[in-house]
């Protein structure tokens, strides 16, 4: 019976593909595609290689650090160079975590530790006990390990979780197997806060992406659309509004990629040959919003709904965002975790809190979402159902 649900579901999907047309394989351009060429980033490509060369002759590598603004290569370098790194040498393993997803120091610990060959539970150990299991697991392993932190500002966001920079320090000052570190973020500014036993030893290389130009985004449209979309599909007029569109909003080549990805479903549906520059700018308000939601496949459940909330009755004090979610389906909160799911989502840019005087009766915070409301109450919406 599945099988018969599975071919019926086949035939039905081949032949809509076959009907419309306009996506080869619309997988090119998702965004964490990694593409065999990355234009324009040759030198960025070259000082990271120069980093991690050491280890190909059994050295030590150099740390590095990769800033700059969102949507301008920063993951796809590091993922593009670990990636040919390891193909050419067996004895060299990374580890990629995103920090809006593992952002403390036990997870961070933990999830190296076990990457090392430790079995580490999830919950339990204290955070020394994960430290010197990692250690053990350093000392042990047959491999290299390079470690990238992506989007690493999160850690810092409070000082119990930035200790594990000074983890890491202790390992790469005391141990003799090597590690390699790779830290990323948008603050270009990041590193000269940190303090200069850290900046010196974990960040002794520094790497910073410009935007893009319309004209490099043009072209990194061009080779993504010719492995994406079916001939003729998509007009080089498209690419150009595309193009422009990103480069206005900062030179983003995620938004610029989303945005054809959108425009081609958007033809699609509508059973159009070619996508054309009206679907084009029915994408563009949705996609608009796509860098600043970097963040929202990671909240947990209470914290999505709550910026539903915020999102749909704004602008809110924490007084009525309480009674509202309390009077809501998801039942009660506890005042403090209510004040850290608030403090979580002004901290990851999703909200913004201002202090406002209510009358004589003291002070309070009013919160209003910074993303865009019906895109941003969509994919909260599919969120909330996969979650
Ligand atoms: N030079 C390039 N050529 C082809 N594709 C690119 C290039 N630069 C970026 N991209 C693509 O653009 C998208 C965004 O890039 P990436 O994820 O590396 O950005 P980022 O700098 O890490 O941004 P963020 O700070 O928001 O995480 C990805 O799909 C990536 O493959
Ligand atoms: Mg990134």
């Amino acid at each position: 019976m599945a099988n018969g649900i599975h071919l019926f579901m086949g035939k039905l999907f081949s032949a809509q593909v076959r009907e419309h047309g306009i996506f080869l394989d619309e997988r090119f351009l998702y965004p964490d595609f990694i593409p065999e060429k990355l234009p324009f980033r040759d030198k960025a490509l070259k000082s990271l290689a120069y980093c991690f060369e050491p280890l190909l002759a059994g050295r030590k590598p150099l740390n590095v650090f990769l800033a700059g603004p969102t949507g301008v290569g920063k993951t796809a370098c590091a993922k593009y160079v670990l990636r040919e790194l390891q193909e050419e040498s067996g004895s060299v393993k990374s580890l990629y975590l995103n920090c809006f997803e593992y952002n403390s120091r036990v997870s961070v610990l933990s999830a190296i530790a076990n990457f090392l060959g430790s079995a580490v539970p999830r919950r339990g150990l204290a955070t020394d006990e994960i430290f010197n299991d990692m250690l053990e697991s350093l000392r042990k392993c047959g491999f290299t390990p390079v470690v990238v932190l992506d989007e690493v500002d999160q850690i810092l966001l409070s000082e119990a979780n930035a200790k594990l920079l000074y983890d890491l320090l202790r390992v790469m000052e005391y141990e003799k197997r090597h590690i390699g570190l790779v830290l990323i973020s948008n603050d270009v500014s990041l590193v000269s806060r940190l303090d200069s036993r850290i900046r010196s030893s974990l960040t002794e290389e520094a790497v910073i992406f410009e935007s893009y130009s319309p004209e490099q985004l043009k072209a990194i449209l061009s080779e993504r659309a010719v492995l994406a979309f079916a001939k003729g599909a998509l007009p080089a007029e498209v690419i150009g509004v595309a193009a422009a569109h990103a480069a206005r909003l900062g030179g983003d080549a995620r938004v610029a990629l989303e945005s054809l990805l959108k425009a081609g479903r958007i033809a699609e549906r509508s059973n159009s040959k070619a996508v054309g520059t009206v679907h084009l700018r029915q994408a563009f308000d949705d996609v608009d919003a796509v860098s600043m939601l970097k963040s929202l496949k990671y909240l947990e459940k209470d914290e999505l709904r709550l910026l539903k909330i915020i999102a749909e009755r704004q602008p809110m004090t924490s007084g009525s965002i309480y009674d509202s979610y309390s009077g809501s389906d998801s039942g009660a909160l506890k005042e403090r975790r209510l004040r850290t799911i608030l403090s979580t989502l002004e901290k990851r840019g999703l909200v913004a809190g201002k202090s406002v005087t209510l009358g004589n009766r003291g002070k309070t915070k009013e919160y209003s979402s910074l993303v865009p409301g019906n895109f941003l109450l969509k994919e909260i919406e599919s969120l909330l159902q996969k979650a």
